[in-house]
This record gives structure tokens, sequence and C-alpha cells, in this order.
């Protein structure tokens, strides 16, 4: 089907970026998925690599192979400088005061566990409450509601709107002495929302809280900056970044993490070990027990420099161009349902169809080459706050082209009339 070219919103963005420059940089994008080519619309659950990183692993592996932190020998030198170097590289890109406050996990999950079980649960006390927002990731909900039952606190859900934004009147009521911890994701990866992170901080910290930032979204899509947000903590994932999978970084302030305790012991995170007592190494080592993800991290850094190579000006102003493209596109189609109507809002467009459970329409997209997600986005209570149990998502990268959304709504369309 032919969109109305009449109907449709502006093709080009403010800033310039070279899409097709952009897709040749990344192998999976030219490739064909049941015989058509690939339209890859699920970026919230993870990003595609691009040839940089996959170099950058193949480099660790291949020639460079050995454990970091604890060789004499040549290769674990260059294993140890290629790996630490990434440190310096993270703490730019989030902007952080010092490269020991960056803490190398597996992802976003693991960071924001690490601070539930070390922070939260050395300082919490029964009937401290901690606030999480309503639109949370389960991973920003259920590692607190295991703490809480650990130290007797209290989780509480910060109510959101109809438009998916959090309720500031209700926070505030929300805040008093007995808040101790906010929990607020950074970019709603089922809602698109993008949240006032650094206001929410302000009041949390007036109320006396900490403010843990689950960054996982917001990292591939904007710059982020620890400094001018104000929090207290914030996790992102090395895939969404479109680097590789099983790495992540957490950033806390220095005071916090060196009073907290260490969450794992073992190799690598001590300065002495006897049968009377161990003592701990410094930051970040502390936090950093067992041989870690080498190439992971060393590809992680590549994909951090790729990301500023381009630049998040030219990256926001283009998926912002695709979101605006597709939101008009997609809420025309007849039957179509918009679950996330934010007015600061990421290029994530969950909605639902009359008619088509989710499932179906993923499946008959994906006979199209066009992968979305479909489901709960491992956000049941956003679900529950719009009366669905699952919606379909398209997510964009800055990969993305507006042909690609043309392919999504023909899809939409051709699914009305397989349901019809
Ligand atoms: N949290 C990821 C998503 O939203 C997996 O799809």
């Amino acid at each position: 089907m032919a969109l109305a070219a009449s109907a449709s919103p502006p093709r080009r963005p403010a800033a310039p970026l070279d899409v097709e420059a952009v897709r040749r940089d990344f192998p999976i994008l030219s490739t064909r998925v049941n015989g058509k080519p690939l339209v890859y619309l699920d970026n919230a659950a993870t990003g595609q690599r691009p040839l940089a990183v996959i170099e950058a692993v193949r480099r660790s592996m291949a020639e460079q192979n050995a454990n970091v932190h604890r060789g004499v020998h040549t290769l674990s030198e260059q294993a140890t400088l290629a790996y630490d170097a990434v440190r310096e590289d993270a703490r730019a890109f989030l902007n952080a005061p010092a490269g020991h406050e960056v803490i190398f996990v597996r992802g976003t999950t693991e960071g924001i566990n690490l601070v539930a079980q070390s922070y939260g649960r050395t300082t919490l006390r029964p009937g401290d409450e901690i606030l999480l927002t309503t639109m949370e990731h389960h991973s920003n909900i259920v590692p607190w509601q295991i703490v809480a039952g650990q130290t007797g606190a209290v989780v509480r859900a910060i109510p959101i709107t109809d438009a998916g934004e959090v309720d500031l009147d209700a926070y505030r009521s929300l805040l008093g002495p007995r808040t101790k911890i906010v929990g607020v994701v950074h970019i709603s990866n089922a809602l698109g929302t993008i949240n006032p992170v650094a206001e929410m901080t302000r009041l949390a910290h007036e109320a006396g809280a900490v403010v843990v930032v689950d960054g996982a979204q917001a990292a591939p899509h904007t710059a982020v900056d620890v400094q001018a947000l104000g929090c207290d903590f914030y996790a992102c994932s090395g895939h969404k970044m479109f680097g590789p999978t099983g790495v992540g970084l957490l950033w806390g302030r220095t005071e916090l993490l060196d009073a907290m305790p260490p969450w794992q012991g073992g190799g690598d995170m001590i300065h002495t070990v006897s049968f009377t007592g161990t003592t701990f190494a410094p930051l970040p080592a502390k936090f950093e027990a067992g041989t870690p993800a080498i190439a992971e991290v060393i590809g992680l850094g590549a994909a951090i420099r790729y990301l500023r190579g381009i630049g998040f000006d030219a990256i926001g102003a283009w998926e912002h161009a695709l979101l605006e493209r597709a939101t008009a596109l997609v809420s025309a189609v007849p039957g179509v349902r918009l679950v996330g109507t934010a007015r600061q809002k990421a290029g994530v467009l969950s909605f639902t169809l009359a008619g088509v459970h989710p499932h179906d329409l993923g499946t008959i997209l994906d006979a199209d080459g066009v992968a979305i997600r479909a489901g709960h986005h491992c956000a049941q209570p956003v679900m529950d706050r719009f009366g669905v149990h699952a919606t379909a998502r398209a997510s964009f990268a800055f990969y993305n082209t507006f042909d690609e959304i043309d392919a999504l709504v023909r899809g939409l369309h051709r699914a009305r009339e397989v349901f019809a």
C-alpha cells in the first residue's frame, strides 16, 4: 500500500546524519529475514553491532586474549591496558567526575541489584520507603522488593498519568522523611517517556533520599550527564548501546560507593586475604570480583567511541524525526491505540491494534522481515496501568529509515486485512 505523501510528516530532520553510510557500518542491516530485507525495529530490546565493535571483540579474542590485572607477561599487559582504557571512555560518556566511580557490571539489571544489595541492604530499616515510578522495568522493581523483604522497608509506586508521564504532584506528596531511595527510569522502554530525572532528583534530595536511575534506554539515544542529572547511581547496558551483551556500567558517587560493602567476593576485589580477615581493594575493583567480561568491556569501549563519533545531536534529531513520522502514520491506522503519549518521548512507539493480538501482529510483521517486540516488555505494572495485557512496540535507532517506518505501517494495514 502506498502512503499518501500529502499526509506524511516531513522526512528530513534538523541535524544531518548520513543514514545510508551509517547502515553500512552494521552488517546485519543488509541481511534478509524470511526472504525480505530486515527491518529492525526492536532496538529497545537490543541494538545491533557496528563493525567497530565486532572488530574490537574479534581482536581482543584473536590477538590479545589473556586475563587482566594478573599476569606479568606481554599479552596480559596488553589486555589490561585495553580493558582499563575503557573506564575512561565510560567516565567521559557519562560525564562522571572520576573513573573509579564507574563499575563494570553485567548490565543494568546487575547494576541495580548491586545497589539494592550493597547500599540498600545495609542502610534500609523497617518502615523506610523506596519510591519507584509505575513505569519502571521489572529490573528496577524486583531488586527493591527483594531488599524490602530482607530489611522491612516498603516499596511504594509513584503514579503515572494517562499520557504516561510521572504524576509529579503525587510524587511530591509521597516524598517524606521515610523516603530513603527513589528509583526512576530515565527513558521508559514500554512508553518512550523521557522522565524529568533532574527535577525528580532535586525533590528526592530535599527529602534526604538517594536516587537510582535506570539508564538502559537513555544511554543509546541521548547524551547522559550524571552531574547535570544530579542523581546518585546510574546504570546502563552495553548491548543496548550497540556493544556486546553481558556488560554494562554502574556509576555511583564516590562517597556512597566507598561506604558500601562489596556485594560479591572473590579475586581482584581484595587487598589482602587471610583466615583471620580480609581487606578490600579500593574502587572500582572492590565491586568487580572475578575475571571480568574482558572482550565485552573492550567491545563496549568501541561502541562508546562509535556513538560519540556520530554524536548525540545527530542521533537525537534523526530519531526524533523517525518518531514523529511513525507516530503520525501509525496513529492514523484505524483501530490503533497508542500507549504512551508523553510530551517528552524517545523513539519508542507502543500501541495496540483493535482485533489483532500484539503477538499475532508481531508474527505478521515478521513474515515481511519487520522485527518488533510484542508483550509486556518486562513492565507489567505499565500494562496494568493502561488496562492491556500486552502492546506491540516499535523502537528506533539512528540507523532506521523512513522507508522502514513505511514498511511497518504497510504491515499494520496487512494485519487488519488478515483479521478483518
Ligand atoms: N528490556 C528490554 C526491552 O524492553 C529487553 O525489550
